[in-house]
């Protein structure tokens, strides 16, 4: 946890944001894995470590904007617990550690809620995503848990957003921390994938490394050969020479901030020359969008950036046609590249989705497009000093999509088809950084991990 007064300047912050009211914010709870008793490993809920930094479950805090008094509600142990856990802080050191002057047990919570609901007051509250708080915030407020994404708080959500979207240079740090860690996942991964090692011996290795040196993966390793689908968590395959090893993974600590990081690298370690065609493709797409990071300059604008570079280079290996100016603007490159170039990322690995995607990549002047593929753009607005980017173009080959588009004749002036047949077998590659916007443009976190083809073979080497 940072300092006590870290988290009393986030409230501050916070407070100045809004006018009136109560804002409520629920802790996680543990969550049953296959009984009550044995649960998940306990995570936080971000918002609320983000202000409040307290990493126990079942409790909650509350921001009285019109007392200006901030309070923690939670229970104390008692000696059953003590026996199984261990002796825990009290709630009123915890509250103490993040710099709230009250603390009170949990049931003392109904009743401020219960009073400020018959007093008229207004609670703010973000839209709950797990089924123990919705039915906890369901009871708490009386409303019924339908309800409860449509009684969310506007306001609260942007001034949340508008917080937590600019990093410190303290969250700048954590982050890359945990890049670095990525750096030994990701070259541990490559030097393992080798023919005949199966998929599942690299993700629990991986995995290893992130639990061993910070905390859990930030999400499921997606780690396949079959790397055409886009979020593969099945770890069964045996490496074989000839495909591509894409490995998508990051971790994070127990501040929550968290690196993702994809890398693709060839079974055996060396680039076949149709390997290394499409890699420089990818490749030069994820540079060229890079160097284009800079305040002011709208994620849409980068993202198409680097949709046409994928045609430029698609088209010139034959498998595209036309011009690839042309082709991107009509969407032909989204037969390979489906996806968004990237999302924010923070002590969320796609940072503060929860509050809603359109909320915090879109605005007034960039809006969410219905366009195949640019429509999974998560983020498209303008780029602002702080903001934390993930930059990850990636080039597939789906078997099932090229059979719908093929049957449909689409953008068939800008895509052969008999060339694209014969990439069916090759599956895919993505390649991601983590980015920093800085005043004048952009810093790649962490340790650097090879990328380029010469990098990649004298790793596996
Ligand atoms: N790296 C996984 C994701 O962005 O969803």
């Amino acid at each position: 946890m940072f300092q006590s007064t870290v988290y009393s300047a986030r409230r501050k912050r916070l407070r100045d944001e809004l006018s009136s009211g109560l804002i409520l914010f629920l802790g996680n709870q543990e969550v049953p894995f296959n009984y009550p008793a044995n649960t998940y490993s306990f995570r936080q809920d971000s918002n609320f470590s983000y202000f409040f930094g307290l990493e126990h479950p079942d409790l909650a805090g509350i921001i009285d904007l019109d007392e200006g008094t901030d309070s923690i509600f939670g229970n104390d142990v008692d000696i059953d617990d003590i026996i199984w856990m261990g002796v825990q802080p009290t709630i009123k050191d915890q509250a103490a550690k993040a710099g709230v002057e009250y603390a009170a047990p949990l049931a003392s919570l109904n009743e401020v809620i219960k009073q400020a609901l018959a007093t008229g007051r207004k609670i703010h509250f973000v839209p709950p995503y797990r089924g123990e708080t919705i039915l906890w915030l369901s009871d708490l407020l009386d409303i019924p848990h339908l309800e409860l994404k449509a009684n969310t708080s506007e306001p609260l959500i942007r001034a949340i957003i508008k917080l937590r979207m600019k990093k410190d240079g303290m969250e700048v740090a954590e982050i890359e921390k945990m890049v670095d860690v990525a750096w030994k996942m990701h070259t541990t991964g490559m030097k393992m994938a080798r023919p005949g090692v199966v998929e599942r011996e690299i993700a629990g290795t991986i995995e290893g490394i992130a639990l061993s040196q910070c905390g859990p993966v930030s999400f499921p390793v997606i780690l396949s050969i079959n790397g055409q689908t886009l979020h593969n968590h099945y770890h069964g395959n045996t490496l074989v020479e000839g495909r591509m090893l894409v490995i998508d993974a990051g971790c994070e600590n127990d501040l929550h901030y968290s690196s993702d990081i994809t890398r693709t690298v060839p079974v055996g370690g060396k680039f076949n020359a149709r390997q290394k065609g499409i890699y420089e493709v990818v490749l030069n797409a994820n540079l060229a969008a890079i160097e284009a990071v800079k305040p002011g300059v709208p994620f849409k604008e980068i993202h198409m950036l680097a949709a046409t570079e994928i045609a430029k280079g698609l088209t010139s290996l034959g498998i595209m046609k036309g011009d690839p100016v042309e082709a991107a603007l009509k969407g032909a490159h989204t037969l390979f590249f489906p996806h968004g170039l990237g999302h924010p990322l923070g002590m969320d690995v796609h940072d503060l989705e929860g509050l809603g995607e359109n909320l915090i990549g879109y605005d007034e002047e960039v809006q969410r497009s219905k366009e195949f593929g640019l429509a999974f753009l998560r983020f498209g607005r303008k780029l602002q000093e702080g903001f934390v980017m993930t930059i990850e173009p990636g080039i597939y080959f789906i078997p099932e999509l090229i059979d719908i588009w093929r049957t449909e004749g689409k953008l068939a002036d800008f895509i052969n088809y008999d060339v694209v047949e014969t990439y069916k077998d090759f599956g895919g590659i993505r390649i991601e950084d983590d980015i920093l916007v800085t005043a004048d443009g952009y810093r790649v976190l962490g340790k650097p991990i090879p990328k380029t083809v010469a990098e990649i073979e004298e790793l596996m080497k």
